[in-house]
């Protein structure tokens, strides 16, 4: 199954019978009064969901409050956790919750059962609310899940001369399949060793590869990090709560990609509820729009979240604020449609040009989100969908020209054809697209017959196609976003 096609399953399982394939799951939290995060309700639409935002918005604190909200199933091996080990008070920090701070949880329920709900707040001393909570086994994988042993100066390293190797249980090939996968890495076998001096034990990750066998002492950093974390995911009961911090750290662009491709595929077979705090536009783009959440930190204080936003720029954009204060920012779907409509800014009005920021956000469905967030935070933004998705300028979004994705628009008008049919390039841009199935691949296919760069034959065909046309085609979209450039210009 392709990695799509797991991502919809996986969202079909969790709409359809959310209890039966992934148990008592965390539908949404209210957190009041908790660190820098005043008022926040989020709801938890996917089996996954990834909290992103800047530096200091609260993904954490969210994080750390979900493991809070569920007693270990009987027998499980370690206690729970509970608020007052996250949020330590004491002289350095008097106040990291409020007195009136609490949290507010919902939980998935058999059948057509209302969700179960349950506070949990301080009552005098003690925080309350913990009894009534369902049981499921959770575990929060924050940054000391794996902590190199060379620097903590473990057993196996202070008591090397004297170390006993004793049993080791191998990881199922399946489970070191996945760690290979990830890492782009053959491993032969890996698991945990039984290690012991003459007063201590402890365990030892091992990988065999290439005939070498080594232990976490002389892993990368990466790839331990990945080894208990694959090894947690695929050893944990069935339907578990899984609390990741940042997995992305020390992993290369492309093992991002594959681990965020991993999460999905262990949720929809093993039934697991995985929350994560991510920086990485890798991972986030591998999940679906219920999968993402956006926290930002208002002017005022509050913490807001945004669902289904899954663009990192708008972070970088937000930050430039103030540098370009009378430009207007237009949000975009996607790299073509932000040649498409520079060329017709360039050729209907330049001087509406050099006032302009463009935001690709990767989904067209996202756009008018965007807006909002942007005009939220005191920029002037208008969003510019394809064609394929209708706006009429409510919001703030209006419609490319045409009514289908810009890359058919664009590559199948008369004058686009032409120009490639001409000298220099002599090609039937008909013939090498018809086996594209994907419009989004036609400026790479093309590119590829031609020896060109993407973007130049992108570039190319937005300005064959805006020069087609007369200035007056492009009016309504021109005067939409004049409107919204307002009076300082
Ligand atoms: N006592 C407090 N009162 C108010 N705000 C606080 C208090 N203690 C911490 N904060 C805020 O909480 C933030 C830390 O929250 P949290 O760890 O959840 O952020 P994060 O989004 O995970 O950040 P990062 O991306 O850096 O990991 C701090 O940056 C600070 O702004
Ligand atoms: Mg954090």
């Amino acid at each position: 199954m392709s990695h799509d096609d797991q991502v919809r399953k996986l969202g079909k399982k969790f709409s359809s019978a959310c209890h039966t394939n992934f148990g008592a799951a965390l539908l949404s939290m209210r957190v009041r009064g908790f660190r820098g995060v005043p008022d926040l309700t989020l709801s938890f639409n996917s089996p996954i969901t990834a909290l992103s935002g800047l530096n200091g918005t609260g993904k954490s604190t969210i994080a750390q409050l979900a493991a809070c909200a569920f007693r270990q199933p009987a027998g499980h091996s370690w206690s729970r956790y509970y608020v007052a080990h996250f949020f330590p008070v004491s002289v350095a920090d008097p106040e990291p919750f409020t007195a009136d701070a609490e949290v507010h949880y919902s939980y998935a329920t058999e059948g057509t059962a209302a969700p179960q709900q349950l506070t949990v707040k301080r009552a005098t001393k003690e925080w309350s609310g913990y009894k009534r909570q369902p049981q499921r086994a959770n575990y929060y994988l924050g940054f000391t899940q794996f902590i190199p042993k060379v620097e903590r100066r473990d057993l196996s390293v202070y008591g090397a001369s004297t170390l006993v190797l004793g049993e080791t249980r191998q990881l199922d090939t399946q489970a070191a399949g996945h760690v290979a996968r990830i890492l782009g890495l053959p491993y032969e076998q890996l698991g945990f060793a039984d290690v012991s001096t003459t007063t201590k034990s402890s365990k030892l990750a091992m990988a065999s590869r290439s005939g070498r066998t080594y232990s976490e002492n002389h892993m990368g950093f990466g790839e331990g990090r990945v080894v208990y974390m694959v090894n947690t995911l695929e050893t944990a009961p069935p339907k578990s709560l899984i609390l990741l911090e940042e997995p992305e750290t020390s992993l290369h662009g492309d093992a991002q990609v594959r681990l965020a491709q991993y999460l999905v595929d262990v949720a929809l077979r093993r039934g697991h509820q995985i929350i994560l705090t991510t920086h990485s536009a890798a991972i986030l783009g591998q999940l679906s729009r219920e999968s993402v959440v956006y926290l930002r930190r208002t002017a005022t204080g509050d913490v807001t979240a945004t669902h289904g936003l899954s663009t990192y720029q708008i972070d970088s954009h937000l930050q430039k604020e103030g540098r370009t204060p009378d430009g207007i920012t237009i949000c975009v779907e996607d790299a073509f449609a932000k040649c498409l409509a520079s060329w017709i800014f360039r050729i209907a009005d330049a001087d509406l040009l050099s006032g302009c920021s463009f935001l690709t956000i990767g989904g067209g469905q996202e756009i008018p989100a965007a807006v909002k967030l942007l005009t939220d935070a005191n920029r002037r933004a208008v969003g510019l969908s394809d064609g394929d998705m209708s706006h009429d300028g409510t919001g703030g979004v209006m419609t490319l020209p045409g009514s289908l994705p810009p890359e058919k628009e664009v590559f199948a008008h008369p004058a686009v054809k032409e120009y490639f049919a001409n000298s220099p390039f002599s090609l039937d841009i008909s013939e090498v697209l018809a086996g594209v199935a994907n419009h989004h691949y036609y400026a790479r296919a093309l590119a590829a017959r031609l020896m060109l760069e993407e973007s130049a034959v992108a570039s190319d065909a937005c300005r064959a196609y805006a020069q087609a046309h007369d200035p007056g085609d492009f009016s309504s979209l021109i005067d939409f976003v004049r409107a919204h450039v307002g009076d300082r210009r």
